[in-house]
């Protein structure tokens, strides 16, 4: 335990998954997670995305949509946290505790928000004209959902890396201001192995440049997309230079080494842009046809994908609360019960497994616990809730009898 390595990254809830998602951070992510020594926690961002987005219902299609493809691309919810931010109420706790040792010259220069400003200045206008202060704010909400989890390594784009190094400097800052190592400090994880796709029109496929194929388009209009992936006027016949060819880029993210080696013989050899363009929608056909089926099969059913991620929650608020709990002694947030001059820092670290530990589960019947000890034997469990709260709020019963039994004489 105490060397596993926590690996924790957010989605923004906005805009529907494109190849570009995929190829770049659902498929390393997935396959991250599975390796030995690693915990993983990924979630929706939603408290992110209404900075800058405020129409309700992309909000909620949008969580819908990326919940639905990580699990149709193979994460395994029993295995990594997964989870919708706005679950977890200890991370807007925490983002006032942490607001409050953050200097506001530190979010002055947070690339976003200068950009902003810059263009507001730009245009002769007020600098903060129609600025809202959730995009001042938002790296603190984002140190918030990294240090809650005591994340060791974040895997972001280079756009990101400034917000990993201002959740370092808050981190250190309440470390330092409380006196005790509170926060694991993370670190931005930029993965060089993996590729960014290119678009449409050749740039890198993003939102904002309008150029992305979406993840689930069906077979038909998957092939009309690849179709329509800008080309040179190279004839049939012609050699041509995969290096500069869009298609190709693409191809390699896709096909193992031999294949690759194959196309850039057929490239070599002239190829024809049109079946170049027919090889590889039928390369990224085979990879995505069974998810998209898996995929298809989720979205239909909503509810199961909301009660995972409720589930999900639970698990992740086991660690959260006893953290909350520890930080609001640590800064004053205090019972008037208690002896004033009580040492408060019981050091617990994220080392110290609880002796007892519920877990909750869906059943046939609904949701279910069980209470574990430290050996991960049953000692209890009960089923029959309609929801997890209820099932965890159960469990945590049990196990206040089960903690008064050990202790009897
Ligand atoms: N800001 C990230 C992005 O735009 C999303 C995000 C929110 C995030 N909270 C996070 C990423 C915490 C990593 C860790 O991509």
């Amino acid at each position: 335990m105490g060397n596993t390595r926590r690996i924790l990254t957010g989605i923004t809830t906005t805009g529907t998954p494109h190849l570009g998602n995929y190829v770049g951070a659902i498929r390393p992510a997935i396959a991250a997670s599975r390796n030995a020594g690693v915990e993983s926690f990924y979630f929706l961002a939603d408290y992110h995305a209404l900075v800058k987005c405020d129409e309700p219902a992309r909000i909620r299609q949008s969580t819908l949509e990326i919940a639905a493809s990580w699990l149709a691309c193979g994460l395994d919810p029993e295995k990594v946290y997964f989870y919708r931010q706005s679950d977890i109420p200890e991370i807007p706790e925490l983002t006032w505790l942490l607001t409050c040792v953050t200097a506001k010259g530190l979010l002055n220069r947070a690339h976003a928000y200068k950009a902003a400003t810059d263009d507001n200045r730009g245009k002769g206008d007020d600098p903060d004209a129609g600025i809202n202060a959730g995009l001042y704010m938002y790296p603190v909400l984002m140190a918030a959902d990294i240090l809650i989890f005591h994340a060791n390594q974040v895997p972001v784009g280079r756009d990101q890396i400034q917000h990993i190094e201002m959740a370092r400097d808050i981190g250190q800052r309440f470390n330092h201001l409380y006196g005790g190592e509170f926060f694991t400090l993370p670190e931005a994880a930029i993965e060089e192995n993996v590729a960014t796709l290119p678009g449409l029109d050749g740039r890198k496929m993003s939102k904002s440049y309008d150029n992305t194929i979406p993840l689930w388009l069906p077979e038909k209009d998957l092939r009309k997309a690849i179709l329509g992936i800008v080309t040179n006027s190279q004839a049939p016949g012609e050699p041509k230079d995969p290096e500069e060819s869009h298609l190709f880029s693409i191809y390699r993210a896709f096909a193992s080494t031999d294949e690759t080696i194959a196309m850039r013989k057929a490239y070599a050899s002239g190829i024809g842009w049109g079946d170049a363009k027919q090889q590889l929608f039928e390369r990224i056909n085979r990879e995505l046809a069974p998810l998209r089926e898996r995929y298809e099969a989720l979205i239909a059913k909503p509810a199961q994908i909301e009660d995972a991620l409720l589930v999900g929650a639970e698990r992740a608020r086991e660690l959260s609360r006893p953290l909350l709990a520890r930080l609001r002694q640590a800064v004053g947030l205090r019972s008037l019960r208690d002896d004033p001059g009580a040492s408060v820092d019981a050091k617990e670290t994220r080392a110290d497994k609880p002796a007892l530990q519920p877990v909750v589960f869906r059943d046939a019947d609904g949701f279910a616990f069980k209470v574990l000890d430290g050996k991960r034997d049953v000692l209890a469990t009960q089923g029959g809730f309609v929801d997890p709260k209820t099932a965890m709020a159960a469990a945590r019963a049990a196990m206040v009898v089960l903690a008064g039994e050990s202790a009897a004489p």
